[in-house]
C-alpha cells in the first residue's frame, strides 16, 4: 500500500509522514533526500552539475541506501551531512535535471514495490506513483512554514533574518510550481490538509483519521 504525501518546502511533510509511518508500522521513504545525497556527491567529488556527461559519470557510480531514515551513499552514513545549508543551496539543478529526476524515480519506485510504505516529496502522487492508495497534499501559511526555517537554522547555528527566510521561502515555492519538469502540484485526487496552526501530533491525527476513513480494514 502506498501513501503519498506531496507539499511545499517546510510545510512538515518529513515529520508527519515519519510519526505516520511509524504509527501505520509502514515503511518512509523522503525523496528529497536522495536529490540531497546527489548533490553531496556532486559537492565532495568536485563535479560540474552542468555538465551532462560529467552527471551520466555520476550516475554510473552513485550508490544511495536508505535505511530506517538513515541515509547512505556510497556506504557512508551522510544523514546530516545532506542537510548542510551548501547542499540546499545547490540542489535545485540537479532537481530541477530530467536525466537526474528519472534515475531518482527508478528508485523511488524500487524502494517502494511490494510493501507499505509512506513517502514524501513534490511529485509523489502526481509523477511517481499516480495509482498511490491515498494522496495527501499537505501545507500551512508561508510566515508559518518560513518560522520553521528560521527556527531550524538558528538552532543549527546558521541564524538568518525572518525577512530573509521568508523571502526565500517565497522565491522557493515559486520556483517548485512553476518548474517546466515535474513541478509542484495538488495532485487531483489529493486530500489537501492545511496544518496552519497546527501541532505536529494535531497534523498526524488529521492524517492519520483520514487513512482510517478511507483505507478502514487494510491498514
Ligand atoms: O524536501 P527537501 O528540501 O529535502 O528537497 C530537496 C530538493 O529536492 C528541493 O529542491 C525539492 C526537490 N525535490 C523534488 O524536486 N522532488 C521531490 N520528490 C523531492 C524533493
Amino acid at each position: 500500500m502506498i501513501i503519498t504525501i506531496d507539499g511545499p518546502v517546510a510545510s512538515g511533510k518529513s515529520t508527519a509522514a515519519r510519526n505516520l509511518a511509524r504509527l501505520l508500522c509502514f515503511h518512509h521513504l523522503d525523496t528529497g533526500a536522495i536529490f540531497r545525497a546527489m548533490t553531496l556527491m556532486a559537492i565532495d567529488e568536485g563535479i560540474d552539475i552542468t555538465d551532462e556527461d560529467a552527471l551520466i559519470d555520476m550516475l554510473k557510480r552513485v550508490r544511495i541506501g536508505l535505511e530506517d531514515d538513515r541515509v547512505m551513499l556510497c556506504g557512508r552514513d551522510v544523514t546530516e551531512r545532506i542537510r548542510l545549508p551548501e547542499v540546499s543551496a545547490a540542489v535545485r539543478p540537479l532537481a530541477e535535471n530530467p536525466m537526474i529526476r528519472s534515475f531518482v524515480l527508478d528508485i523511488e519506485r524500487s524502494v517502494a514495490k511490494d510493501t507499505d510504505i509512506v513517502v514524501e516529496g513534490r511529485d509523489m502522487g502526481t509523477v511517481v506513483f499516480p495509482d498511490a492508495d491515498l494522496k495527501f497534499y499537505l501545507t500551512s501559511s508561508a510566515e508559518e512554514r518560513a518560522q520553521r526555517r528560521w527556527e531550524e537554522l538558528r538552532q543549527r547555528g546558521t541564524p538568518q533574518e525572518f525577512e530573509t527566510v521568508l523571502a526565500e521561502l517565497v522565491e522557493r515555492d515559486r520556483a517548485d510550481m512553476t518548474r517546466d519538469v515535474a513541478p509542484l502540484q495538488v495532485p487531483a485526487d489529493a486530500v489537501l490538509v492545511d496544518s496552519t496552526g497546527w501541532s505536529p501530533q494535531q497534523t498526524l491525527e488529521k492524517l492519520h483519521s483520514v487513512v482510517l476513513e478511507r483505507l478502514g480494514g487494510r491498514v
